[in-house]
């Protein structure tokens, strides 16, 4: 809980390559709406980036891609925290901590870790082996009590919950009784997570390789249009009811997106289109993607031309972090026993 009696939430994003619809509609989206109700701080991840090898020019520039992202989104400084995670020390230190409090046990069962590693375990980095560790710093270092994510990411979430739950009880009689709230994960429903373009049971990444699987926030109109006439269907006209999607994953996809941007329940879209063709269904989902993104886009290039108004964003990000977090690393460090 904050100072003005809000409660308060945290959320990050990697700057690990250009942010797509899933990312807007599963995270960003998301993001503006809870700045009205709650003392928000939204962090660039880029500790948690280099757990993979990441070019460094490719990086600085992701940084700020992602920075510009939050703001053109809607993300507004004033209500907001924006900053960059390692101009925050006070991370890396409870992270350091909280490698003491977590279990292996608790790690070996993360299945990113395991799906991230693949074949290569002992290859990968340490780091990438406790990223759970610092993602549980960032968020308990504000003593956050609401993290928005996508159910990707829940695990790592309960790992969060046990360790703050462990601190706790660990240094109760040292004053850690509940200091640390328990944190709620905030998951939106199964309709926000974007499937890609092309294969309706693979989420919309960063990292696949063909850029046609994905929209960017970065992509022209024309590209977009493209995209979705080229966005895998199949040879059955658009059914009447959600029953009926079941088996249709990539259709369930853009019906999806569609409700997502319109803010109209899928139910209501299929009424509208039931029996016609892709291509009309097609025709009206560009034309509502560039409704929202062209905004965005503008915004973008705006933000990225004035390198000044980002700086001063993210150092006033910086500032105002610091000093909620330094606080609460004092009282850690006491109730420890480090000062
Ligand atoms: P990432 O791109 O993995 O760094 O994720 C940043 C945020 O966007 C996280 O909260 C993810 O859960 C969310 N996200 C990433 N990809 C998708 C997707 N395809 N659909 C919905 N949310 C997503
Ligand atoms: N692990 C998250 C992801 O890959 C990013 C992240 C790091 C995060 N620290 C966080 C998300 C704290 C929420 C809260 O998407």
């Amino acid at each position: 809980m904050s100072s003005n009696n809000k409660k308060r939430v945290f959320s990050g994003v990697q700057p690990t390559g250009s942010l797509h619809l899933g990312n807007y509609l599963g995270a960003i989206k998301n993001f503006v709406n809870l700045q009205n109700d709650f003392d928000c701080l939204y962090c660039i991840v880029d500790l948690h980036a280099i757990t993979v090898w990441q070019n460094p020019v490719n990086l600085r520039a992701n940084i700020l891609d992602v920075a510009s992202a939050y703001l053109a989104c809607g993300i507004d400084p004033k209500k907001s925290i924006i900053f960059v995670q390692s101009s925050v020390p006070h991370h890396v230190e409870l992270s350091w901590i909280f490698n003491c409090i977590s279990r292996i046990g608790w790690l070996n069962r993360m299945t990113q870790f395991k799906e991230k590693a693949g074949k290569n375990k002992e290859k990968v980095s340490a780091g990438l082996y406790i990223y759970p560790n610092l993602m549980a710093a960032d968020i308990l270092l504000y003593l956050a009590d609401l993290v928005p994510v996508g159910d990707d990411q829940k695990q790592h979430l309960e790992l969060t919950r046990d360790i703050a739950q462990k601190f706790n009880n660990d240094y109760s009689e040292f004053g850690g009784k509940d200091f640390f709230p328990i944190p709620e994960p905030l998951i939106l429903d199964e309709s926000s997570r974007v499937m890609s373009l092309r294969d309706g049971t693979k989420k919309m990444s960063k990292s696949e390789t063909s850029s046609m699987t994905r929209i960017e926030l970065k992509d022209e109109n024309d590209l977009i249009i493209k995209k979705i006439s080229k966005a895998k269907t199949d040879a059955f006209p658009i059914p009447e009811s959600i029953d009926e999607l079941g088996n249709r994953p990539e259709v369930k996809n853009l019906l999806n997106i569609f409700s997502s941007l319109s803010e109209v329940p899928v139910l209501n879209i299929l009424n509208n289109y039931a029996g016609k063709q892709f291509s009309d269904f097609k025709k009206d989902l560009s034309d509502l993607l560039i409704a929202r993104l062209e905004p965005i886009r503008n915004e973008l290039i705006r933000i990225e031309g004035d390198n000044g108004y980002l700086r001063d964003v993210l150092e006033d990000g910086a500032i105002r972090a610091n000093e909620k977090s330094e606080r609460n690393i004092k009282e850690i460090r006491k109730i420890i026993g480090l000062g």
